[in-house]
């Protein structure tokens, strides 16, 4: 699909991959809404690409309902989506203290993550299948962002594992259920990437970290996850895969 011209919903899009993706979408000609829990950063990153912020949060339905209504107020009916939001956790299953970890952390993860992802997904897909074909025979696009965790979680990382491992399981299904709507689904597992997140961690840590990826042997930087974000929407034969972009990096169990 070209992007130009095309209206397109970055979840995350405030900060980090999303934010990047967003800015890349909109260097590429896309009309961009940007979609987060976080609306006063969504509102920054949106000025600054002559986008639209959306107030959303993606576990609730009301609140998804209503983002998409106002991007689809501001830009026409989307064809892209890019689901980038999601939140990090560690927790051992047996803590320190010798106690169960407790199972509502479990279930944050997953709620945001996975059932989060699914629940925008499922309510883009259901206007996506209205618009009517593009010239190149398709309808629409979306994109999920699992982790190299999906393969190989570390210590710590079962929620965050579980999560993103749904998100990788299910993108062969999706792809065959939308196929007949002509909407593709892809999935990128990213490695280490040098986003907010991670500059908060100890200069010294940032560089262990960076160390431990093959090559290049430095953190993946947000543009080149946008990138390949947007290969995917351009690519008309990529569907139902998932595709690392982690430097070859194979996470050591902690
Ligand atoms: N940075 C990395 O190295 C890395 C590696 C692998 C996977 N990922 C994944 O990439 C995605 C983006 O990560 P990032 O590093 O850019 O993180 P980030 O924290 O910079 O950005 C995530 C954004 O998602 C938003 N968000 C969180 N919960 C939300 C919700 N319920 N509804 C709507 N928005 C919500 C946050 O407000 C934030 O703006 C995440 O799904 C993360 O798991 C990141």
């Amino acid at each position: 699909m070209k992007i130009d011209g095309q209206a397109a919903i970055v979840t995350g899009g405030a900060s980090g991959l999303g934010e990047a993706t967003a800015r890349e979408l909109a260097r590429l000609g896309a009309r961009v809404a940007v979609l987060d829990v976080n609306v006063e950063q969504a509102e920054k990153v949106a000025a600054e690409i002559n986008g639209v912020a959306c107030q959303c949060d993606i576990t609730s339905t009301p609140s998804v309902t209503a983002a998409l209504a106002r991007a689809t107020a501001a830009h026409g009916p989307a064809r892209i989506l890019m689901n980038i939001a999601g939140i990090g956790s560690a927790k051992r299953i047996v803590g320190k203290d010798g106690n169960a970890a407790p199972l509502e952390d479990f279930a944050r993860v997953i709620n945001v993550n996975l059932i989060g992802s699914y629940n925008i997904s499922r309510l883009f897909a259901a206007e996506c299948v209205k618009l009517p074909l593009l010239e190149d025979g398709e309808r629409g696009v979306m994109m999920f962002t699992a982790s190299v965790a999906a393969f190989d979680g570390q210590v710590g990382q079962q929620a965050y594992s579980a999560s993103k491992g749904g998100l990788t399981a299910m993108t062969l299904p999706m792809a065959r259920d939308l196929a007949q709507h002509a909407i593709r689904v892809c999935t990128i597992a990213p490695g280490l990437f040098a986003t907010p997140l991670m500059k908060q961690l100890p200069e010294a840590v940032q560089a262990s970290l960076a160390a431990s990826i093959p090559f290049p042997p430095r953190l993946g930087k947000p543009e080149e996850f946008a990138q390949l974000a947007c290969h995917v929407v351009t690519n008309n034969h990529l569907n139902g895969e998932v595709i690392r972009l982690d430097g070859a990096l194979r996470m050591a169990p902690r």
